[in-house]
């Protein structure tokens, strides 16, 4: 048998937002984020995020949940780790991955390897999917003193198949946007902004090797008075790899500082496929005439239109004596021939979170994930084409991980780990609370679950603790779910129990109820829930029934007072 209450169960729900723009892809947007986006906050059609929810139940005891990743078959990878009780920042050097599948099949990979410090203590690891069977685990080693960045090639057999090295620890490794191309690593640029790549290919089907297909560099256009800033890299949706610099106006080397005509930041784009295997002559994409203090990539994407960029731009305004720096986010939209398509803010009332994500839905329109540092709620706005609010999808505090399926526009939400005290991630809270003393005369209890619910045939029962632990309790009362008896309350979250009177007649006395898995059954899917186990929700009865036994109480007290002095006298 199973002890569930050891089980971590994961609670995820799955909320569909890909319907909303079922609009023709040749529809071309140039006007993607105007500036009159209406108010976010005026919401009239919220979704509910409880579309369709899943339970996942971790076998291994004290795995946690540590990060997601979702495949465009539709497969969640769940990666959990065990803590370092000693070092918060630390895991213990072991991966674990859950593959679940759209089926609902799910493939345990428990590696049987242990991982160096370097890469668990702090963290300093993590993975990509790589074609058929294959995932690379990326992780941090040193050889010799010389810390490198390495690459473990396993299979979903929990199968190690070899290691490759991948450089240094600073550069990057990026996934394709086709996982049968392979990836690529590129390296730290240098001084002058020369950057190398090497584009490795996806694993041999049977095999499982990998090798470098081709390596070379990203060259930033020789410019006069301009200098190198930074860099920044993404994935093409064919397979490919995009380059962008960002250079600046070298002021000091040049004389004719007060031109108004001098472009001050320029941003270029280069373009590297696969075949050809040879950047693209880089592209001006912007230029600014403004002496920013600095301007940074954010994010890119794919849309179809092209690819956008948000960049944020931080300037300082000088007005008369009085001067502010302000900070706005701009979206760069070009095309892979290296056309620049537009330059447009992005509206404050989308970028005035403490964090910000914007992304193109698959169907058309924009998703805006709005995230602030002080709760793990999130708020997820759906914008069409030309920027115009649609809805708002919105997940509580009880949430710890997003995550989305980009290939149907569907928002995966993760719940606490457990329902802590009644470890049911499914239940919300239950009167009387656990440990709550309680008058004996109560006529009912409740469950409230996170999720609408139906009835089912399991029981709850309620137990007397028995004085001696080491003998049985007392069972008191028993109800099948479905008996009639029990009810749900409108809002389908909250069960009502009745109590018969002769159940909590002990006082002073401690019970626990239990809730047999399958008392509820969610009803959107119809599948059945966990219940509450032994000893976990206890309530107590107060000692004496009514209060009319505490007044008799100070009257004996206080008559022993008088006898006592009565005797010293
Ligand atoms: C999208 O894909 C996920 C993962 O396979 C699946 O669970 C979900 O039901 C899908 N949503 C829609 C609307 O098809
Ligand atoms: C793990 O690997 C070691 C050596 O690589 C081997 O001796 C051991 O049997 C393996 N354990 C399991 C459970 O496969
Ligand atoms: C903007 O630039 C100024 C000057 O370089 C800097 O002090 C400030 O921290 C920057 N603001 C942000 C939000 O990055
Ligand atoms: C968190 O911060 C946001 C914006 O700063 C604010 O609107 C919200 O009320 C805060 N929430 C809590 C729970 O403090
Ligand atoms: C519920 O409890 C009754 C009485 O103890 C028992 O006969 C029945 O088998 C239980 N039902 C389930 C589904 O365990
Ligand atoms: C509760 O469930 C019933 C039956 O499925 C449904 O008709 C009703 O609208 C639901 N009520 C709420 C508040 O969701
Ligand atoms: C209630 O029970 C506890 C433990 O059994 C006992 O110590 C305590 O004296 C009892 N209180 C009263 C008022 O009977």
């Amino acid at each position: 048998m199973f002890n569930l209450a050891k089980m971590l169960t994961i609670f995820i729900y799955l909320t569909s937002i890909c319907c909303f723009f079922v609009t023709s892809q040749n529809v071309l947007s140039r006007d993607i984020l105007p500036q009159n986006v209406s108010s976010l906050n005026t919401s009239p059609q919220d979704i509910s995020p409880q579309d369709i929810w899943y339970i996942y139940e971790e076998p291994i005891e004290g795995l946690k949940l540590h990060d997601t990743l979702t495949l465009k078959d539709g497969t969640l990878m769940i990666w959990m780790t065990l803590d370092d009780e000693e070092d918060p920042s630390c895991i213990l050097p072991y991966f674990y991955l859950r593959l679940i599948k759209r089926t609902g099949r799910i493939t345990y990979i428990n590696l049987n390897y242990t991982f160096p410090l370097e890469a668990v203590c702090p963290i300093d690891m993590t993975f990509i999917p790589l074609s058929y069977n294959y995932i690379m685990v990326i992780y941090v080693k040193s050889n010799n003193g010389v810390k490198g960045k390495y690459g473990l090639i396993i299979n979903y057999d929990s199968e190690i198949i070899s290691e490759i090295y991948l450089g240094n620890v600073n550069d990057d490794i990026i996934i394709s946007g086709r996982l049968e191309k392979g990836f690529i690593r590129i390296e730290e640029y240098d001084k002058k902004g020369i950057t190398a790549w090497h584009w490795f290919s996806a694993p041999d089907i049977t095999t499982g090797k990998v090798v470098e297909l081709e390596s070379g560099e990203f060259s930033v256009p020789n410019l006069l008075s301009y200098t190198f800033v930074n860099s920044f890299n993404f994935n093409l949706i064919d397979g490919g790899f995009g380059y962008a610099y960002i250079l600046k106006y070298d002021e000091m080397g040049s004389l004719a500082t007060n031109d108004p005509n001098i472009q001050y930041w320029k941003i270029y784009v280069s373009f590297l496929r696969e075949g050809t295997y040879s950047p693209t002559t880089p592209s001006l994409v912007y230029q600014t005439t403004t002496k920013l203090n600095s301007l940074a990539f954010k994010s890119c994407f794919y849309n179809i239109a092209g690819y956008i960029c948000i960049v944020s731009l931080n300037n300082t305004i000088t007005n008369k004596d009085q001067s502010r720096t302000e900070v706005n986010y701009y979206q760069l939209e070009f095309l892979t021939t290296g056309s620049f398509v537009q330059f447009g803010m992005v509206p404050k009332v989308i970028s005035n979170a403490d964090d910000f994500d914007l992304s193109s839905l698959v169907y058309g329109g924009f998703l805006v994930k709005k995230k602030n540092t002080n709760t793990t709620a999130r708020n997820f706005y759906v914008l069409d084409n030309n920027g115009n609010y649609k809805t708002k999808v919105s997940f509580g505090p009880e949430f710890v991980h997003y995550n989305m399926f980009k290939r149907n526009g569907t928002l995966l939400g993760i719940k606490k780990q457990t329902g802590a005290e009644y470890d049911n991630p499914a239940i919300e809270s239950t009167k009387p609370a656990i440990n709550e003393v309680i008058d004996p005369l109560i006529n009912e209890i409740t469950i409230k679950y996170g999720i609408p619910v139906r009835l089912s045939t399991a029981n709850v029962s309620i137990f007397q603790l028995n004085d001696d632990p080491h003998k049985p309790s007392l069972l008191r009362q028993t109800i099948a779910g479905d008996s009639e008896l029990c009810t749900i309350g409108s809002d389908n979250h909250t069960v009502h129990i009745p109590i018969f009177s002769s159940t909590f007649n002990q006082p002073n006395s401690s019970y626990h109820v239990v809730v047999d898995n399958n008392f509820v059954i969610s009803q959107e899917r119809n599948e059945p829930l966990l219940g509450i186990n032994e000893k976990t929700w206890i309530i107590s009865t107060k000692p004496f029934k009514t209060g009319q036994h505490s007044v008799s109480v100070t009257g004996l007290l206080r008559l022993n007072e008088e006898g006592r002095q009565m005797n010293s006298k």
